[in-house]
């Protein structure tokens, strides 16, 4: 059998790891590993592929940044090719960013067998770029692996079969448990005992101006009393500049650059709270039992608020005061474990995958014949 994994951005790279782990022990199962080029720097993409000893991608696309229909458009016409040259019996897409829909969406359209890592997850805000990719993706793929029991009932209410929905659990905890004695190795030399990780990257967050200054000069008021590690995205540092913005003389905020899976673990588990706008860091720290301030108005994982230590304040910078305060009261939940958040996840995938015979007969590919991505590549026009 073989199986085809998509990724392409930062949070794509601690989902496929361990499932590409799991797969290698079963017998039979060949793997492809697809980069479409998404994230590109070397810190936003080849040190998490270290960090995860994830194999060098057998085909990376590098179709980089550009408008979301620009960069969802040249995934697609830059896989189609791929898939044709490997016909794949399975493709695996992570998460919800632009590659995961561009990769579904080919698939579906060439009937090739598509699972979706991390079904079924909805804030319920279309506002969010994440949230149409999301819809799409799931309505499309053919087997839906979804990590927590809400994610299931979104789906039912959606109107898709159960039969092409299997609860597994979360992959991201099967990376992080196996990681988290390595990470808790490293030494930071000047950390501050106590202090907040702060990462921001949503464009409801930085591609507002007055925004991003209102939470910039919140955080730079709250460092006075606790000190703020702060590792900047991309996206994020270019919208700083552009507003000519500074700390004040009194803050204490470290800016890094982005910084590794390791780092960002080992950073997440000292850290007195995190204060955050990313999914990812929200289970995270519930798992690890470290307060989350969440700058968003909703979540698309609600465990980490009903069963975790996350708690959302929006853009209601008082509310972030006052919640920064209590935590450092140790006034905060500790939350509880979470069914299925064992580190086990993608054992119960490759077990899905294995079982192709749940969805029936295997579909027959009546796909053209075989290009090669190379030419697919080289067919693109100077302008592309
Ligand atoms: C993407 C995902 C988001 C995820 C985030 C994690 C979508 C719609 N969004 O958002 O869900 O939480 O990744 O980081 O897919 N850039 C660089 N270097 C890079 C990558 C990006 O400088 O390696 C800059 C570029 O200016 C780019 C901008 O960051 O235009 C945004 O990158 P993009 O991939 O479009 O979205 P993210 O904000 O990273």
């Amino acid at each position: 059998m073989n199986v085809l994994h998509v990724v392409g951005a930062r949070p794509n790279f601690m989902k496929v790891a361990p499932v590409i782990r799991a797969l290698r022990e079963r017998n039979g199962v060949r793997q492809i590993l697809v980069h479409t080029g998404q994230h590109y720097d070397a810190n936003m993409s080849d040190l998490f592929f270290e960090q995860l000893e994830l194999p060098k991608p057998d085909i990376a696309l590098g179709v980089g940044s550009g408008s979301h229909a620009v960069q969802t458009a040249e995934v697609m016409k830059a896989l189609e090719g791929c898939m044709l040259d490997h016909k794949p019996d399975w493709v695996l897409v992570y998460g919800d960013v632009n590659s995961t829909l561009a990769a579904a969406l080919v698939c579906a359209k060439l009937r090739i067998r598509v699972a979706h890592v991390e079904a079924g997850l909805r804030s319920f805000d279309r506002e969010m770029p994440e949230e149409i990719n999301r819809i799409v993706t799931d309505q499309i793929a053919d087997l839906l692996l979804t990590p927590s029991a809400d994610a299931d009932d979104n789906l039912r209410a959606e109107g898709i079969h159960p039969d092409r929905v299997q609860r597994v659990g979360n992959v991201m905890i099967d990376t992080l448990v196996h990681l988290l004695p390595r990470a808790q190795s490293l030494q930071f030399p000047g950390l501050p005992a106590r202090y907040a990780l702060v990462t921001l990257h949503r464009p409801s967050n930085v591609d507002h101006e007055p925004t991003l200054r209102m939470i910039l000069e919140t955080l730079d008021e709250i460092s006075e009393y606790c000190p703020i590690i702060f590792p900047i995205h991309p996206r994020t540092r270019k919208k700083i500049e552009s507003l000519s913005f500074t700390f004040s003389a009194r803050a204490k905020v470290e800016l890094r650059e982005p910084i590794g899976y390791l780092d960002c673990l080992a950073l997440q588990s000292r850290a007195q709270m995190v204060i955050t706008d990313s999914g990812g860091l929200q289970e995270e720290t519930t798992f690890l039992r470290v307060p989350c301030l969440t700058l968003r108005v909703n979540t698309e994982r609600p465990v980490t608020i009903s069963q975790g230590t996350n708690v959302l304040v929006g853009g209601d910078m008082l509310k972030l005061r006052r919640e920064v305060a209590r935590i450092m009261e140790g006034d905060f939940s500790r939350g509880n474990q979470i069914e299925f958040w064992d580190g086990k996840a993608s054992e119960r995938i490759a077990d899905a995958i294995a079982d192709s015979t749940r969805l029936g007969v295997p579909r027959t590919m009546a796909l053209p014949c075989a290009t090669n991505c190379h030419k697919a590549r080289m067919n693109r026009t100077p302008s592309d």
